[in-house]
């Protein structure tokens, strides 16, 4: 049998007609950017989520970067204010960061949960710091009333990184709709994933999507008239259109998703992986099902021999990587374990109950 880690050709297929039709559509109204398609997408994610506005940008990391931006240009933040991150997270959270000249503080993950590490947590503040990113990395809810509870304390500005975790629950709330802010990435193999780049931002607060409708479009608050240096960072039609037909199917989607999860944790019964704690159902969306071991390489050909494929999220951590050598002295040795440790087993919608079998089987004769 041949599982590729991600199949994408598969996954636009589930709902291929209706795609080809949405593109058609588009590509007659002779409308390619800032009209009906990303308005009405915007709308039905600001709906799903539960936020009274979404704003449509480029890629996830704009949405990031430009969620900053707009803060210090509301007064929010300011060149050098410390913002707390994860330590185990995807490079991008971490660019955001410093290309707002922003100072990024690295906080270190449990090892079990996956979650920030609280008392690290409390350890890193200084006056200095003024916001906290929360990474639903994987696909889990790293959410809690603690969290919160502690940012309004120190008066923390509160922002997810959702780009893995769409239609992820907090009781009965979604991540996206948690914080002051949240960051989403349709890069093609999320779970709710473009053709192509695409990214949102939602938030209840007017003022912030005022800010960041205008950066993303050239810092214009009105035709030809920029009060702010912004830059061009729109979501296009075609992309709104494909995305407003997979967002119907997402719940769905996840559904699935979770099911695979449920058989691997069931039936995967070799000593020599670990996997992360359990979730309750529904705050896990699967984004990535990793495990984790000393023996990453060895399992990785092992499994590529039987003809399955996978992934690591992530070898290196951001604090370790040639772009940001002032921060390569740190330690912090969970985040780097699991950089170490970490493999991930294909799971997406488009799986047969069959090739789950066959990648459980393979692990359990590793
Ligand atoms: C956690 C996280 N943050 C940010 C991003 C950046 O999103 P994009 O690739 O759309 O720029 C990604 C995905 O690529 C991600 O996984």
């Amino acid at each position: 049998m041949k599982i590729p880690y991600l199949n994408l050709k598969a996954i636009t297929a589930l709902h291929a007609d209706e795609i080809q039709t949405a593109v058609q559509t588009v590509v007659e109204s002779g409308w390619y950017l800032q009209g009906k398609a990303v308005q009405q997408f915007e709308e039905h994610y600001a709906r799903y989520i539960g936020t009274r506005h979404c704003i449509g940008v480029a890629n996830g990391l704009d949405a990031l970067t430009l969620t900053l931006r707009a803060y210090k240009e509301m007064g929010r933040l300011n060149e050098g204010d410390e913002v707390l991150v994860p330590a185990n997270t995807f490079i991008a959270t971490v660019l955001a960061i410093t290309e707002n000249h922003l100072c990024p503080i690295f906080v270190d993950v449990e090892e079990d949960t996956l979650d920030l590490n609280i008392e690290a947590l409390k350890q890193a503040i200084t006056p200095n710091t003024k916001a906290l990113m929360l990474v639903h990395l994987y696909g889990r809810c790293t959410y809690n009333e603690r969290i919160q509870t502690w940012c309004h304390k120190h008066h923390l500005l509160l922002i997810e990184d959702n780009a893995q975790a769409h239609g992820c629950l907090y009781g009965s709330r979604r991540t996206g709709s948690l914080s002051h802010a949240a960051c989403h990435s349709f890069y093609p193999g999320k779970n709710l994933g473009a053709l192509g780049d695409g990214g949102a931002v939602t938030t209840n607060d007017e003022e912030l999507a005022h800010t960041l409708r205008a950066l993303a479009n050239y810092g214009f608050s009105e035709k030809y008239v920029a009060p702010m240096q912004g830059r061009n960072s729109r979501l296009d039609e075609l992309q709104a259109a494909v995305l407003d037909v997979k967002l119907k199917y997402l719940d769905h989607e996840n559904d699935r998703r979770i099911s695979i999860a449920r058989t691997y944790y069931n039936n995967i019964k070799n000593q020599a992986l670990r996997l992360p704690t359990l979730m309750d159902e529904g705050n896990n969306v699967y984004h990535i099902f990793p495990v984790f071991t000393p023996r990453r390489e060895e399992l990785q050909q092992y499994l590529q021999d039987r003809g399955i494929q996978t992934l690591i999220h992530y070898p290196i951590p951001p604090h370790q990587q040639g772009c940001y050598k002032a921060y390569n002295h740190l330690s912090l040795p969970v985040t780097e374990k699991l950089a170490h440790e970490e493999l991930s087993l294909p799971l997406n919608p488009a799986m047969t109950d069959e090739e789950v079998m066959y990648i459980v089987e393979s692990l359990n004769t590793f």
